[in-house]
């Protein structure tokens, strides 16, 4: 039986891949953070299967130790302040977390597990201010905030340790990718939380910031399969994992509110701009300026051919069916609360 570590366990990619893990037979270790109040957070329901260790990304001994217990065939380096507002109010907390983090994990395995099989969780902000559409493996970088700042270092640090000491370590570059899971703060939840809170009667319009930015959208149940894959390879190597199709936070409203049963016209532009019920001619969405970012990423569109050819990857849900799932969970969720 392998033995693998997943740091970011808790979270919602972690916890969907400590799943397939289980499924192929793996001893999985995740790594928690201490909190005031004990929670595994997306992973709670695996708490029998899975043997949860104390660590903090920030905490190198912690990590040693962590890698000492489990053992690592392979790691899985998920952990991060993930929420890219955050990382304007919170810039050295970010670096601590998701740069100077990667190299700890690092350390932790040369010094004493080199030959466990490493992967990073890198990201689609690091082409922040894109060079070329669609972003494929060789797109300049030019991070656009602290978060993909951050995120760069940990890619290139993981790159560097492959080179320097031969270990096996590969850098996905995802593309976002979303689910049931999601973080309430994210854009992709905060709008099907509020169309099923609207729906119910329990909230009467959502305010968020800019409408117009365009993501490559895909579900990260696909995703987490990728990163997989990438630890089977005979070699090495860096991969784009997107779904080739780009969205903006508008179209993603128009069919959230669609599959909680609403039918929105757009009115307006800029911080005027409404999202309108056609049936009732109710504001379910507005603008407020302060989910505005000091620096934006208007568009990504990622090229996912290298990763379909090399890695035998394609993603099996549609944007479609990623927003319906969202939306329906959510429905689910409150009409559990009400009854
Ligand atoms: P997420 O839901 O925010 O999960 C982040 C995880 O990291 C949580 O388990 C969190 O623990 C843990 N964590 C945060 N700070 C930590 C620290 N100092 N020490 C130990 N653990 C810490 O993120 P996700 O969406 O699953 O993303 C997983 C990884 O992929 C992240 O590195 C993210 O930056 C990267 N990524 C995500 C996307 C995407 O679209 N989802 C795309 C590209 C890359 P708590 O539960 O205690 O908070
Ligand atoms: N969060 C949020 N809230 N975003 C909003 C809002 C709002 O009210 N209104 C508009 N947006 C826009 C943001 O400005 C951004 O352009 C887009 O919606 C997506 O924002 P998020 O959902 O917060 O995700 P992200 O793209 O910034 O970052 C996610 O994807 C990255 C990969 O590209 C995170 O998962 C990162 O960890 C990940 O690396």
């Amino acid at each position: 039986m392998k033995n693998v570590l997943i740091t970011g366990i808790t979270g919602q990619d972690g916890s969907y891949l400590a799943e397939l893990l289980l499924d192929k037979g793996y001893g999985v270790y995740g790594l928690v953070r201490r909190k005031s109040e004990l929670s595994y957070g997306n992973a709670e329901h695996l708490k029998d299967r899975v043997a949860f260790i104390d660590g903090d990304m920030a905490d190198l001994s912690s990590l040693i130790r962590a890698v000492h217990i489990s053992n690592p065939d392979e790691v899985y380096n998920l952990a991060a302040q993930s929420f890219v507002a955050a990382s304007w109010s919170q810039p050295v907390y970010t670096a601590q977390c998701d740069a100077l983090g990667v190299v700890n994990i690092l350390e932790a395995l040369r010094l004493s597990k080199p030959d466990a099989r490493f992967y990073q969780a890198s990201t689609s902000e690091m082409f922040g201010l894109v060079q070329e559409i669609p972003q494929r493996e060789t797109t300049p970088f030019y991070p656009r905030s602290p978060y993909a700042a951050a995120k760069l270092y940990g890619h290139w640090i993981t790159k560097n340790y492959r080179e320097s000491f031969g270990m096996f370590a590969c850098s996905g570059i995802l593309f976002n990718h979303e689910s049931e899971r999601r973080g309430k703060e994210f854009v992709t939840r905060k709008i099907s939380a509020a169309a099923a809170a609207i729906k119910f009667g329990l909230q009467d319009c959502v305010e968020l910031g800019n409408l117009s930015a365009k993501r490559d959208w895909g579900h990260s149940v696909d995703y987490v399969r990728a990163m997989y894959l990438m630890l089977q390879l005979e070699k090495p190597d860096d991969f784009v994992i997107a779904s080739g199709e780009t969205r903006t936070v508008r179209d993603f409203c128009s069919m959230a509110f669609k599959y909680a049963g609403f039918d929105l016209a757009w009115e307006g532009e800029g911080l005027n701009e409404k999202g309108i019920d056609k049936l009732t001619g109710k504001v379910l969405v507005r603008v407020n300026p302060s989910f505005f970012r000091p620096a934006e990423v208007d568009i990504l569109l990622g090229c996912p051919e290298k990763a379909e050819r090399t890695l035998g990857w394609r993603r099996e849900i549609s944007f479609e069916e990623l927003v319906r799932r969202m939306v329906d969970n959510d429905i689910k969720e409150l009409s559990l609360k009400t009854v």
